[in-house]
């Protein structure tokens, strides 16, 4: 691979995010495990990434789906066992591939053996790793909510006191203050670093502080009047202000300052290591931290902030996000996660989805930054609607389903809002081949989750790989257009034909190389005329047409083309 020498890995790697559950499942139970990705390595390798990205693959009960961890240095048993990671991880770095674990800092699942303690009595040395609060009147020390639902504490009638809770009540807060869990969770960290592990996304940052006058709220609204608040905010204005609502509801209890200190003593704890990779996620520029001291990459989750990915909102959308970002400060984009709907589904139109996740992978791929993609994404998985509440798995949709049940609605109705609310849309089995549950598991094993039936209908790994007109074939060649071009990995970014509407056009400048990337975000030919155009040496890619050079400053792009050229001279 070229790069320039002041590059790091994690700035020209493409990460793809793996949820272990739903990937793979080696040992035919129903359940992903380290068994199955390892199987999977070297179709990775062929598609082009660099990096993975693992959720949570650490033992847990599964109420938040592994982000309720129970042991911060095993494997969940249906996983496999400490030395199938090893071997994992041995052969991913084989193959030239990094991984990065997911680490929960915020809670830990009301299993693990730190809250097991912690609640046995008042006196238990560690009382004080857990938020504990004497309850007002009978009530909870305060009117705080958590962000899935329902009050933020619980209380425990074994000491008569309440535990804090931003997530579910399964997912107690822990107490960072207390400099012994800052001390164990850095142990876990130089636990997997000494393994081998290449860093780690870290979840949920801005949550691990609480405003510490624990006052109330006093808001004529909780969290479980925002679903009610959203489904009946239409317009872009009202939609604002269920959002304001939002934060006013949350402002004690999110982005607190001294998470800047934490993530700073986290930071020295990574750099005793050599080349290890932090990213947050958080699209709070904060978290780069001042001079190189905090995260390396925080998300650019404003550019997925909208119905439909047009070159007007990319080009506003790095605009401001590269001129807030610090100097020297590495943008990481995304557009999508096991949290959001999947790209094709969030980012479509109806009727040219295919063609728009292609240009959409192709800005995803050139603009500045490291790109993370999400599994499945590659062949146009879409969003499953499980619309039967006892096949859903996300509690989150459990919780919609009720209170869609208190408010009246009929159940068929309630499950399918639930699901569509819920996450589990995004969290449905890989579909490797047209069988029996996608081929992720053989017929007559439950999946975990239902598989989408649309395996059937091309959308398969296996189908993919043998038709070269597919997505998978598109992921492959841009991955590797982005792989053998310095500028495209590490270059400067500059608009070019800032005022289209159909086409997204820029210039990324390394040392060395300058490419121009020109986009038709529509169903017609375009005409694309800049002055670059004159400077053309050679034609990268033409994905329509084959490789059509432009002659006299001017370029006819195909519908839905990506083109690339490289440029010369300054
Ligand atoms: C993050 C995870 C999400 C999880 C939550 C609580 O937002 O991405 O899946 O439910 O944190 O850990």
């Amino acid at each position: 691979m070229k790069t320039t020498p002041a590059q790091k890995w994690w700035q020209t790697a493409v990460f793809y995010q793996i949820y272990p559950r739903s990937f793979a499942d080696g040992n035919r139970d129903g359940i992903g495990d380290l068994a199955g990705m390892r199987s999977r390595l070297d179709y990775l390798k062929d598609l082009g990434i660099d990096a993975l990205w693992l959720s949570p693959h650490y033992p847990s009960p599964m109420c938040d789906c592994g982000y309720d961890v129970s042991d911060y240095i095993g494997v969940a048993p249906e996983y496999g066992t400490l030395d199938e990671f090893k071997q994992f991880l041995d052969e991913a770095h084989q193959r030239s591939i990094r991984v990065i674990l997911d680490l929960v800092l915020n809670h830990t699942s009301d299993q693990h053996a730190w809250f097991q303690e912690s609640r046995s009595s008042l006196d238990n040395p560690k009382r004080d790793w857990y938020i504990w609060k004497k309850g007002k009147d009978g009530q909870p020390p305060n009117d705080w909510s958590s962000t899935f639902g329902g009050p933020a504490w619980e209380h425990d009638p074994l000491t008569d006191e309440y535990y804090y809770h931003f997530f579910f009540k399964s997912q107690p807060d822990l107490n960072w203050h207390n400099p012994q869990v800052r001390e164990a969770m850095w142990n876990v960290v130089r636990f997997w670093f000494r393994l081998g592990v290449d860093g780690f996304r870290l979840d949920a940052v801005g949550t691990i502080f609480e405003d510490e006058r624990w006052r109330d709220n006093k808001l004529p609204y909780t969290v479980d009047d925002m679903h009610a608040f959203s489904k009946a905010a239409h317009t872009p204005a009202e939609q604002r202000q269920v959002h304001r609502k939002w934060m006013k509801l949350f402002e004690k209890q999110v982005d607190l300052p001294g998470v800047h200190p934490l993530m700073q003593e986290l930071r020295r704890v990574v750099d005793e290591f050599n080349d290890r990779v932090l990213v947050g996620e958080t699209e709070d520029i904060s978290f780069y931290g001042s001079g190189d001291d905090e995260l390396h990459l925080s998300f650019n989750f404003p550019l997925m902030h909208t119905r439909l990915i047009t070159p007007a909102w990319v080009r506003a959308n790095q605009a401001a996000r590269l001129a807030a970002l610090p100097p020297d400060a590495w943008p990481c984009n995304t557009l999508g996660n096991h949290d959001s709907s999947r790209m094709i589904s969030s980012f479509g139109d109806g009727e040219h989805d295919r063609e728009l996740a292609e240009v959409n992978l192709a800005m995803l791929l050139f603009i500045k930054g490291t790109p993370f993609l999400y599994n499945g994404e590659e062949i146009g998985m879409t969003d499953y609607l499980i619309s039967d509440i006892n096949q859903i798995r996300d509690p989150l949709s459990n919780h919609i389903y009720n209170l869609e049940i208190k408010s009246g609605t009929d159940s068929q109705e309630a499950a399918l809002i639930a699901a569509r609310h819920g996450r589990d849309i995004c969290r449905t089995p890989l579909q490797w081949k047209n069988a029996p549950n996608g081929g992720f598991c053989p017929e007559g094993v439950t999946p975990w989750l239902p598989v989408n039936p649309n395996y059937a209908q091309g959308i398969n790994v296996e189908q993919q790989l043998a038709d070269p007109s597919s997505l998978l074939q598109a992921y492959r060649l841009l991955l590797g257009v982005r792989k053998q071009n310095p500028a495209l990995q590490a270059g400067e970014y500059q608009p070019v034909l800032t005022g289209s509407r159909s086409v997204l056009a820029f210039t990324r400048t390394a040392p060395g190389q300058t490419c121009l990337v020109a986009i038709n975000y529509t169903p017609k030919n375009r005409t694309v005329r800049v002055p670059e155009l004159n400077r053309v040496s050679r034609v990268i890619l033409a994905s329509k047409t084959g490789g059509h050079p432009s002659t006299g400053g001017k370029l006819v792009l195909q519908p839905y083309e990506v083109w690339v050229g490289e440029l010369s001279g300054a």
